[in-house]
């Protein structure tokens, strides 16, 4: 397997597989790899002929300091599972200062306001980080298609955007969330919460599952009301936010409208740990 720390080594050996025709992808990543990154890395994997998947908590995602100090790191571990993969994979793991060298800072986008919204309401920053990061990676990388988990469904969309606004010619794709056995949605900040409230965590995905059930006959106000007082009875998770909107635009539902996607939307702590989680209702 390849491991690539300097973005000029990469971009050169690439040009050399592209020369060769092969196709390529892309599988951004923070690293602590599971279930849920393998399934992306494997998506790519069969429809690309080598796939780059890249390893660098980026510090400008981040709004708070310590969740970036205590996001779990395992390069090593990660490589190791990635070599027992496939043969066709590149790994590019970039230090802090190959990517930003001293000026540690996003760009500012403008998402026709995807940004505004939940995630980017509660952390502030956090999608110029994610803007800056994927341009940076998309463009280094050039791939045919990038993958990204729906787990993060608002940071799909705006990926998308970006992309159309950056006119980057790179296919984005959209995979679907993989669940831990209780249902909670895998993600590397699961490895933070005790064994128990793990195991509870279905909780969050069950919640969403009667919501959707009740989305034929009640209203959303009345749906998020109920999600409300679940959360009220439970003392292990406090609701940060739950949301029904539309799927494209992100904006809350206000009436349900014929041949309109909807999602509903969730942010939760439990532990101290802040995890997401979403559901298409129609
Ligand atoms: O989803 C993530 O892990 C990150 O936001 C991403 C897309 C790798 C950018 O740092």
């Amino acid at each position: 397997m390849h491991l690539f720390d300097r973005k000029m080594e990469l971009v050169s050996y690439l040009e050399g597989e592209r020369k060769k025709n092969r196709t390529l992808g892309l599988v951004p990543t923070m690293g602590a790899l599971h279930t849920g990154h393998l399934s992306l890395v494997k998506k790519a994997l069969s429809e690309n002929d080598l796939v780059v998947v890249s390893i660098f908590v980026n510090p400008t995602q981040f709004d708070k300091k310590d969740d970036l100090d205590k996001y779990p790191r395992s390069l090593e571990r990660d490589i190791d599972l990635l070599k027992t993969v496939s043969k066709k994979i590149v790994v590019f793991a970039p230090t802090v200062d190959e990517i930003y060298g001293d000026q540690v800072k996003s760009e500012s986008y403008e998402f026709d306001g995807l940004d505004k919204v939940m995630e980017g309401e509660f952390r502030a920053g956090h999608f110029d980080g994610v803007g800056t990061i994927v341009e940076l990676l998309l463009r280094t990388v050039a791939p045919n298609k990038a993958y990204f988990g729906e787990k993060d469904f608002q940071q799909l969309q705006i990926i998308r955007k970006m992309a159309e606004i950056k006119k980057l010619p790179y296919t984005i794709i959209g995979c679907p969330i993989e669940r831990e056995p209780h249902g909670l949605a895998m993600s590397s900040r699961n490895e933070r919460l005790s064994k128990t409230t793990r195991e509870q965590a279905g909780f969050i995905h069950d919640t969403l599952q009667t919501a959707k059930s009740k989305f034929g006959t009640e209203s959303a106000t009345t749906i998020a009301d109920w999600v409300k007082s679940e959360f009220k009875k439970n003392p292990v998770f406090n609701l940060e936010y739950f949301e029904i909107t539309d799927e494209a635009t992100l904006t809350p539902m206000l009436k349900k409208q014929d041949n309109q996607k909807y999602r509903a939307f969730i942010a939760v702590y439990a532990d101290g740990v802040r995890l997401i989680d979403n559901l298409r209702l129609n």
